[in-house]
């Protein structure tokens, strides 16, 4: 499947410079979610990053991939949402984008977070704030992250470093 998966993503993924701002690379996996093999072998491959008790499907191209990993492996997905779209009370963390910056959060009440390992499932890697945001969320709310798993590494941003050694699975590495 990982194999199958990287090939996948090599021949569907449209790269975009210049977009959404100067200077940035814009990966755009539509045309491999859209395609119903390359999104089952994309899936599969990232659910060898658990096992868990619950994925973390990052907003919003990180839900596309999260429910699928969950699926596969058997267990419930969380979304950690952008800001402001999750009723109170909720558990916030904001950070630096390659471009912008941005707060996520996740529901305060409801989901028991403590002493579950969770894995963290995105679309793209880049700099590496909005996967380490989430797992440092995540880490407040007493879960034990196992995990990233993504599809794509931007390579020379140094997304990898700031994860400060967490497991990462990357299928197509930087
Ligand atoms: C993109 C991408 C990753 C993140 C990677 O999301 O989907 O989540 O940027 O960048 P980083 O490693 O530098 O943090 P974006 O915030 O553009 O929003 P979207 O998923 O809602 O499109
Ligand atoms: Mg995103």
């Amino acid at each position: 499947a990982e194999q199958q998966a990287a090939q996948d993503v090599r021949r569907l993924t449209r790269t975009v410079a210049d977009f959404p701002v100067d200077g940035v690379q814009f990966a755009d996996l539509s045309p491999v979610f859209a395609d119903g093999p390359a999104l089952a072998h994309v899936v599969a491959a990232l659910a060898t990053a658990g096992p868990c008790d619950l994925v973390a499907g990052i907003d919003a191209r990180g839900f596309l991939l999260g429910s699928g990993v969950a699926l596969n492996l058997g267990v419930g997905v969380l979304p950690v949402r952008k800001a402001g779209k999750l009723p109170p009370p909720v558990h916030s963390e904001s950070y630096a984008l390659e471009y912008g910056e941005a707060t996520l959060q996740v529901p305060a009440e409801g989901i028991e977070l403590r002493g579950r390992r969770v894995l963290v499932v995105d679309d793209v890697l880049a700099t590496g704030g909005t996967v380490a945001a989430a797992v440092a969320l995540l880490r407040r709310c007493g879960a034990e992250v196992v995990g990233a798993a993504v599809v794509l590494e931007i390579p020379g941003l140094g997304g990898r470093e700031v994860l400060d050694g967490l497991p990462l699975t990357c299928l197509v590495p930087a």
